[in-house]
């Protein structure tokens, strides 16, 4: 056995390395003023409207913004988006701009560009905040409130439908932070409306065919459904050919409520087949342009740079159609 005191010995020389280590650590990495820089942005997936807006937002502002940009596509797997941040690193961008497919599995990739001084923005989708902080690990995450976007569909719901309703929900992907969130915000304010329940939650994974699979197969365990809340616009116009090849009228016999504000949804809104959605905007190139313009002049970031999201329904849909993508 070791001696008591040689144990306190070895304890206290654990903390004084512990503390050490925290006191190493400055935080995440500083981005030099330069003219141009070398950015990395590694998208996800670019497989629906709002992947492309995302990426295309990027690509204009890159010019603007004297950055020579390197732009790689996940092909929706994090397993590839992480090696896609380890190609960036290995070419030492400057800046690495990333929205994590999911809020896991990117974390180890924020952390070797930390170790490697490539400071990383974070856009649209957040990574497990347990784990990993803005400020210490990445300089921000830029995006919407997500909660809050699930809270604001489920409140047009309880209205939409006189606070009587039998739900559908479709998912986004398993582990994302939007996915994570729009259901916390929706199930949130449901759960407090005794009329309204939730008889199916499954993953469509934001993609529209697997939308209208999963949407198929829940409308035939549940016939009586009054409603279909999508996480996306993708999955909801998927829900909608659904709900046509049942036999039912979208938007009178079952209302359907989404996030996103693409063109389709707000057609659909203009059609009577969707009630309303929340728009998620995909336009991150000008603010994350602005945000590193300001962190390279040394000024602070907050952890979070929040961006606000408009709401679509028969009032306004048509009148906004230029917002759509
Ligand atoms: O992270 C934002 C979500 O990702 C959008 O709502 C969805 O359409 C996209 O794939």
């Amino acid at each position: 056995m070791q001696h008591p005191r040689r144990s306190l010995l070895v304890l206290a020389a654990a903390a004084a390395a512990c503390v050490s280590a925290l006191a190493a650590d400055t935080g995440a990495p500083k981005l030099a003023q330069k003219s141009s820089y070398k950015v990395g942005f590694a998208q996800s997936e670019n497989n629906n409207p709002w992947r492309i807006a995302e990426t295309k937002s990027m690509q204009e502002v890159a010019a603007k913004c004297g950055w020579q940009l390197v732009v790689t596509d996940a092909g929706g797997s994090a397993a590839k988006q992480v090696a896609d941040v380890d190609s960036m690193i290995a070419q030492k961008v400057d800046l690495i701009v990333l929205p994590p497919r999911e809020e896991k599995p990117l974390i180890p990739a924020v952390m070797k560009a930390k170790k490697a001084g490539i400071p990383v923005i974070l856009v649209d989708r957040n990574v497990d905040q347990k784990v990993a902080k803005a400020g210490r690990d990445y300089v921000t995450f830029i995006g919407s409130d997500f909660v809050d976007q699930g809270r604001r569909a489920a409140e047009w719901l309880v209205k939409a439908s006189g606070g009587k309703a039998t739900i559908i929900e479709l998912e986004g992907t398993t582990g994302s932070s939007p996915a994570n969130d729009r259901k916390k915000g929706f199930d949130a304010v449901i759960a407090k409306n005794a009329g309204m329940k939730i008889v199916a939650s499954q993953s469509g994974d934001f993609a529209r065919d697997k939308g209208r699979q999963i949407a198929q197969s829940l409308l035939q365990a549940h016939p009586g459904a009054t409603a279909i809340y999508a996480h996306n616009d993708e999955m909801a116009i998927g829900a909608i050919t659904a709900l046509e090849a049942a036999g039912k009228k979208a938007g009178k016999d079952v209302l359907v409520v989404s996030i996103d504000g693409t063109k389709d949804a707000l057609t659909a809104i203009t059609q009577g087949k969707m009630g309303a959605t929340v728009q998620s905007s995909p336009f991150f190139g000008p603010v994350t342009c602005k945000t590193a313009q300001r962190y390279a002049k040394g000024e602070s970031i907050p952890p979070w740079v929040k961006v606000e999201d408009k709401f679509y329904d028969t009032s306004n849909a048509q009148a906004n159609m230029a917002d759509g993508y």
